[in-house]
């Protein structure tokens, strides 16, 4: 099994994310810490402990840093809602975070671990930039961070920036530069990443109570896409589930290795990733630029993966 830190602000999409990574049985997941986001810290700390309730999932939750390095937070309860998880009737969660604060908590587990760790950020990167700037000597120990955040061509809370990026865009910029293998999942493949009617339709008839909270999340999720991005044409973008699908099958997917920084102080683009698709500045590529996807085969990923959960 991939050894994995998964950091996440769930969020709807963040949710189906740990509901495949747990799912799929592919994934030792040593610890999901969390991030101001979606919505705030509070909340989404105490989502990522519903989801695992709801999963039976016996994994340590750690709680991230409440704000960006140098910004206020911006959430988006306009797509998440009032919870940043709305949509489903959850429980209160059985388990309690643990302790130790996220950022020491990825410090003692990269330590601790014989082999390298994956690490998988779902939201603003303010826990992982935290991490890299305390603990740099422990750099070595990540294997690959697999990520959703950014966009070459297209952003979705400025024309060009991308939500998790442009939250924490000196935290994204810190990430980029340091010299660990990166994966990106933008909006350019997760925008191809949808989920229809018919999707959410199969995922309630599931038989279990995980198909029902997806169908639910979906549900509630799928407003805010036919209202605003009609573009998708009815599809709503399961963004987060490609950081994990990426690395349960590559093959599923179209990328490249690009050179990719962020832009902090501009103009009109503070928080744009800049992908060099095209090479123009001949540096060594630092990402692996993911842009297309096999929607069909991510979908009955996720769905055969769930179909094992309670
Ligand atoms: C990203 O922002 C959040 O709203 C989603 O959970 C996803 O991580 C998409 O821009
Ligand atoms: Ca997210």
């Amino acid at each position: 099994k991939l050894p994995v830190i998964i950091d996440c602000d769930p969020g709807h999409d963040d949710a189906v994310m740990l509901m495949l990574a747990v799912g799929s049985g592919l994934f030792d997941i040593k610890a999901i810490t969390t991030s101001a986001g979606n919505q705030t810290q509070e909340k989404t700390l105490k989502n990522a402990l519903k989801i695992l309730s709801l999963l039976k999932a016996d994994i340590p939750v750690y709680k991230g840093c409440e704000k960006p390095l140098f910004r206020q937070l911006i959430i988006a309860d306009y797509v998440h809602g009032e919870e940043g998880m709305d949509g489903p009737i959850l429980p209160e969660p059985d388990k309690q975070p643990e302790q130790l604060p996220a950022i020491q908590a990825i410090a003692k587990i990269l330590t601790e671990s014989d082999e390298k760790v994956t690490l998988v950020p779902t939201g603003p990167l303010t826990n992982i930039a935290t991490f890299l700037l305390a603990y740099p000597h422990l750099k070595h120990k990540i294997e690959r961070i697999s990520l959703m955040g950014g966009g070459a061509f297209r952003g979705n809370i400025t024309p060009n920036a991308e939500f998790n990026i442009y939250v924490d865009p000196e935290a994204a910029s810190i990430v980029f530069n340091a010299g660990v293998p990166i994966t990106m999942c933008g909006l350019d493949v997760t925008h191809k990443a949808l989920v229809f009617q018919e999707d959410i339709e199969r995922f309630r008839s599931a038989g279990n109570r995980t198909g029902t909270v997806i169908a639910e999340l979906m549900d509630f999720f799928s407003i805010f896409y036919r209202k605003e991005r009609s573009e998708l044409e009815g599809g709503a973008a399961l963004h987060d589930p490609c950081a994990i699908a990426w690395l349960i099958d590559p093959s599923m997917f179209q990328s490249k290795p690009c050179y990719v920084d962020v832009e902090t102080s501009g103009k009109l683009t503070t928080g744009t990733t800049v992908v060099d698709f095209f090479d123009v500045l001949k540096k060594t590529p630092n990402t692996e630029f993911v842009y297309d996807i096999d929607r069909e085969k991510y979908i009955n990923l996720i769905y055969d993966s769930i179909r094992g959960l309670p």
